[in-house]
């Protein structure tokens, strides 16, 4: 299996074709002969491994695959929770492989499935653990009881779409009667932009860069990303999703510096308004000659920047929507749910992009440690 980040240059094929095909589409309004072939095959994703110490589908495959399919269940009866975990775990090998009938004989690419467990099961375990806690509610939230929390979390993440509503049925039918569902997201991403060495990221529905910031080295992974212990979550994370529609409309009245300043980077390129390159973080000191902070005191950039909020750095995973509004939905992976929290709690007094936004779901799950054959999944937390 191939480490996603020596993944082969996939995007630039997909680049190159996409040029061609929209000189062809130009040509073929006048020469039905000149009309651009869709029927290529595209180059085979290379697959992921499900197995490991860490689940995939959160820092493999880099870039992320371009749709998501995030289902949230609560568990009829809690007390079934090992032997359905393990089910599930098996499911995603032979899923994954390619080799489990429900497929249909599509292949699963670079399909992963990524297991994480809602706050009333990790409480039944050790109310002390990471991952216990429900979220606190923030402002300009509208979230229909059904789409708030869940004690189970099932992120599907694959290039291609068709495989992706295929492995959720194949999935909800292995859990059977066991769990209900309780409210589901799918989302997209859009072409990725390089950053830096090894990291691209799309842009989002308000045309910017997203996904930039965040713990991409393996040092910075092991310290604000991967849970070190207690010894059952040990491997594990903390998943933050939220559902947020985004007023489209208005933002677009706003003119392109104006919408650079409720971010803080430039919309084209990513830079940060301190200046550098799309890699580089806003220099939150910088000031223009009259004593205005380039970066404005409301700007994004500023209220979410992990050294002003005073926490880690947070992977963002996140992927836009269009139902059941256009938006993005927000993920965001973590080793101390203070590091989501607490950045929420400062953009919510008074981060200009917040305006912008309303929150229609929310939710925490304990992302599981890896899993493989001898250690299945959830078998480190769960007796
Ligand atoms: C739950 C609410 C959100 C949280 C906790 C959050 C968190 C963050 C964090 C920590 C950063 C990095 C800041 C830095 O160091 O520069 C960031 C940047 C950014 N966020 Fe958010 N964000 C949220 C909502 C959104 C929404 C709704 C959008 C888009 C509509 C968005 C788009 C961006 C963009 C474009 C950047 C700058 C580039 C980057 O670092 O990727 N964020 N956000």
């Amino acid at each position: 299996m191939r480490q996603a980040d020596s993944r082969p240059s996939r995007r630039a094929f997909l680049g190159a074709t996409g040029t061609v095909t929209a000189a062809g589409l130009s040509a073929g309004c006048q020469s039905s002969s000149a009309r651009p072939d869709r029927s290529d095959a595209p180059a085979p994703t290379p697959p992921v491994s499900p197995t490991g110490r860490y689940q995939a589908g959160i820092t493999l495959p880099q870039p992320a695959q371009r749709n998501v399919l995030a289902v949230v269940a609560d568990l009829v009866d809690a007390g079934s929770v090992r032997p359905l975990l393990a089910e599930l775990g098996e499911a995603i090998g032979k899923l994954t492989a390619g080799t489990d009938t429900r497929l249909m004989g599509l292949s699963p690419g670079d399909l992963t499935v990524t297991i994480g467990v809602g706050p009333r099961l990790v409480r039944k375990v050790d109310p002390a653990l990471p991952g216990a806690k429900d979220l606190p509610r923030f402002s300009r939230e509208q979230i229909a009881p059904r789409a708030r929390g869940g004690d189970l979390l099932i992120q599907i993440c694959a290039d291609d779409p068709l495989v992706i509503p295929v492995v959720a049925a194949a999935l909800l039918e292995q859990a059977g009667e066991r769990i209900r569902e309780r409210w589901r997201q799918s989302g997209v991403r859009g072409p990725n932009v390089p950053v830096d060495k090894g990291l691209a990221a799309p842009r989002n529905l308000f045309g910017f860069v997203d996904g930039i910031v965040g713990p991409h080295t393996k040092a910075e992974q092991q310290r604000d990303l991967w849970l070190a212990g207690p010894a059952p979550v040990a491997h594990g994370t903390l998943a933050v999703l939220r559902r947020m529609e985004l007023d489209l409309p208005r933002f677009a009245k706003l003119s392109v510096a104006e919408q650079e300043a409720v971010f803080g980077r430039r919309r084209a390129s990513g830079v940060p308004l301190s200046g550098g390159t799309i890699a580089s973080g806003p220099d939150l000191g910088a000031k223009t000659p009259d004593g205005r902070y380039l970066v404005p005191a409301d700007a994004h950039a500023r209220r979410a920047h992990a050294t002003a909020v005073g926490v880690g750095l947070m992977l963002r995973r996140s992927y836009s929507i269009d139902g059941p509004a256009p938006g993005l939905l927000f993920m965001s992976f973590q080793n101390d749910i203070r590091t989501f929290t607490s950045t929420l709690t400062r953009m919510d007094n008074s981060d200009a992009l917040l305006d912008y936004t309303t929150t229609t779901a929310s939710a925490t799950f304990l992302i599981l440690p890896g899993f493989d054959k001898q250690h299945p999944l959830g078998s480190g937390l769960f007796s």
